[in-house]
């Protein structure tokens, strides 16, 4: 560990800062779903070398959703025209193993990581929303232990379809006539308790040998997940300590699971605001945080409670007991609410404001964000962040400032070490499971 490089993504998520950035005087007001938009940030992310862009999914909304939930772009889509005019940023896309087939998506990411030429990333969910069920003409949403079994299956069979053919499998001798070696080509032959899958993948191996495979879901059995079939993990812990915490639980599971430690990165995903003094930055903050209405904050806060309504219980009495309301949706993120509520005796209003408008972890001058993510990453509380900007125009000022001062303290790079996501990250080449 001792020549830790710090790691950057950062997040494509509507206008960026909160559920109603839109209206920001600032915002591009369509930005979920304006190519020219995303474009603009993947090449800001590009010339700040940063490691990847990240766009996160769900496959369930009604009228109560955030706005950019509403009318958003497909990641895998969007992410395969992104690796047309771009050259070196990793394109990470989230797909759900609860409501997909192992086959088609190991085929997506392994032709994303083609086009792209090694930059693709699967962001592993297993889908928080019981909603998602009517939309897959499932008549109940998996339980959440059970979505975890699945998913863990579903990560054996898609890592084995990668392993379809080795490198070096396609000869195309024209004067031959040989196409193929057909000792390099490998068929799974899956038989499990979710999926029956033969194989082999319609398509060669990938130039990171398989896309690199991110896992989002911070409970015990999202971190097990994680531990088994993951090469970064994306978080977010409320403190340091929570975060230190979690870093340690997770790089021990490794070892248990016969894996080194940096085998996998995690990523704490982080809001910032920069801005050229105190006051500055709480005007940036108060601007952004003044549009969201005390309706927004609670159908924000409902979602991740299953869309639960908190307009039925009085704002001003501290947080209602909902018992175990959420435990099979987003279980870590209603844990950590409710806990904090708790915590801080807080009234629905103050934790529904909290959750919708949180201030950004990481907020001042240039130097003192980078003061905060070089205290968080030498602390070993991550390893890297998923930069998400408190305000439709802060990722650019956080490129244009921010960077500079980690690459000036030797905890950034200047350039990129080399061509795919995997190279970014530092991760090694996998070994194809047929050929050992
Ligand atoms: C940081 C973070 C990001 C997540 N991003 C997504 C996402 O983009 N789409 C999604 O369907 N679920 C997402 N999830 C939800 C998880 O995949 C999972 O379905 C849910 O949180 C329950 O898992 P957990 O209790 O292990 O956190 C995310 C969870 C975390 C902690």
């Amino acid at each position: 560990m001792a020549n830790r490089q710090l790691r950057i993504g950062t997040i494509l998520h509507g206008a960026s800062g909160n559920m109603s950035a839109w209206r920001h005087p600032a915002a591009v007001v369509d930005a979920s779903i304006n190519l020219k938009y995303a474009t603009s940030v993947a090449r800001k992310a590009e010339q700040g070398k940063l490691d990847f862009l990240f766009v996160a999914d769900g496959l369930f909304i009604n009228e109560k959703s955030i706005p950019h939930f509403l009318n958003r772009f497909e990641p895998l889509t969007l992410l395969s025209t992104l690796a047309a005019v771009t050259e070196h940023i990793g394109l990470v896309g989230t797909v759900s193993t609860s409501y997909s087939e192992p086959f088609t998506v190991a085929r997506q990411f392994a032709s994303l990581d083609h086009l792209s030429g090694g930059r693709a990333g699967w962001n592993v969910v297993t889908s928080p929303l019981e909603g998602s069920a009517k939309n897959f003409s499932r008549a109940q949403h998996p339980e959440h232990a059970l979505r975890y079994r699945i998913a863990d299956e579903y990560l054996q069979v898609v890592k084995g379809l990668w392993d379809s053919w080795e490198e070096d499998a396609f000869i195309r001798n024209k004067e031959s006539g040989q196409f193929f070696d057909a000792s390099k080509l490998h068929t799974l032959d899956h038989h499990g308790d979710f999926f029956q899958v033969q194989g082999p993948l319609n398509i060669g191996r990938t130039p990171q040998g398989r896309p690199i495979v991110f896992q989002a879901g911070a409970s015990v059995d999202g971190r097990k997940l994680a531990a088994r079939h993951a090469d970064a993990i994306f978080t977010h812990q409320p403190t340091l300590e929570e975060a230190q915490a979690f870093y340690r639980d997770v790089k021990q599971q490794l070892v248990a699971n016969g894996r080194k430690p940096d085998d996998l990165h995690i990523f704490q995903g982080v809001s910032v605001i920069v801005g050229k003094d105190a006051e500055d930055v709480e005007q940036q903050y108060q601007t952004t945080a003044s549009l969201v209405s005390i309706k927004d904050a609670l159908n924000y806060l409902g979602r991740f409670f299953d869309h639960h309504d908190f307009s039925q219980y009085p704002l001003d009495a501290p947080f209602p007991d909902i018992g175990d309301i959420g435990q099979n949706s987003f279980r870590s993120t209603t844990d950590e609410i409710k806990e904090k509520a708790r915590k801080y005796g807080h009234t629905l209003r103050q934790a529904a404001l909290e959750a919708a408008t949180e201030r950004p972890k990481f907020f001042g001058t240039p130097e003192e964000v980078a003061d905060g993510l070089q205290r968080w990453f030498e602390a070993e509380a991550t390893d890297g962040f998923i930069i998400h900007g408190g305000t439709p125009d802060t990722f650019e000022r956080f490129v244009d400032q921010v960077i500079p001062v980690l690459q000036a303290r030797g905890l950034f790079r200047s350039e990129y070490p080399g061509v795919t996501l995997r190279d970014s990250l530092g991760l090694s080449q996998p070994v194809n499971q047929f050929s050992q």
